[in-house]
């Protein structure tokens, strides 16, 4: 299979391109190095991405950011920057990716623990991720063509561990290859609509 991994040089991205790379074609897609360049936060950006890579069997995104802080001080514009940093970038690479995805191929998009298992400071980002676990569970029932979509919804990744020291308390710690299994299945597996977690291994 052809696989666009969006992030792939980032902590997630890594781990899922990693593990489909033994078996298919990866394309690594980040915004300042691999092997094409895209802004997924710019339409006319993931535009241009898949016109260069053409026709794929699979597309993968493992990026997003938001705002930390408490709820009883956070802004509506602070609350923003999880839907428009996290969730939106990801709901638009699949909105312009359905003519370049082949009969029976598949999205699979990236959430996080945050809203199953919520830390101090973190309601924008579980806010987010709920947005993008809820999106792959209505979009599966309308996808076209036989294309499956989901999202996968990893703990801290052990490579993350010092990035969020002090953070998420009790939090179990996951590794690359549970995590880059979880895109295993969304990529060669059957299931659609589902939210893949990755809470230990
Ligand atoms: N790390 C964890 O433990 C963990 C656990 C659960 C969920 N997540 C979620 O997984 C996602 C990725 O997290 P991460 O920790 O892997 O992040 P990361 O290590 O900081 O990597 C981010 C990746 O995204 C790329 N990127 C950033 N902005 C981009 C943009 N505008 N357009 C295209 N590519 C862009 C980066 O490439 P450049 O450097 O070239 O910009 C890099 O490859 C986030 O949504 C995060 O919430 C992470």
């Amino acid at each position: 299979m052809k696989v666009i991994v969006v992030g792939a040089s980032g902590a997630v991205g890594k781990a899922a391109a990693d593990a489909l790379a033994v078996r298919h074609e990866v394309i690594r897609v980040n915004r300042s190095s691999g092997d094409v360049l895209m802004d997924i936060e710019d339409v006319d950006s993931i535009r241009a991405m898949y016109r260069e890579v053409g026709k794929v069997d699979a597309v993968i995104s493992a990026v997003g950011h938001g705002h930390f802080g408490p709820v009883d001080r956070m802004t509506s514009e602070q609350f923003m920057k999880g839907i428009l940093h996290k969730t939106l970038p990801q709901v638009n690479l699949v909105l312009e990716g359905f003519e370049h995805v082949n009969d029976g191929g598949s999205f699979a998009l990236t959430s996080g623990v945050l809203n199953r298992d919520p830390i101090r400071g973190g309601s924008c980002a579980a806010a987010a991720n709920g947005a993008l676990d809820g999106f792959v569970l209505g979009a599966a029932v309308d996808m076209p063509r036989g294309i499956r979509i989901n999202s996968v919804s990893p703990e801290v990744l052990e490579v993350s561990r010092q990035k969020f020291d002090g953070f998420f308390h009790g939090h179990y710690h996951v590794s690359n290859e549970a995590v880059g299994l979880a895109y295993c299945k969304a990529v060669e597996g059957c299931l659609s609509g589902r939210t893949f977690i990755v809470d230990y291994g």
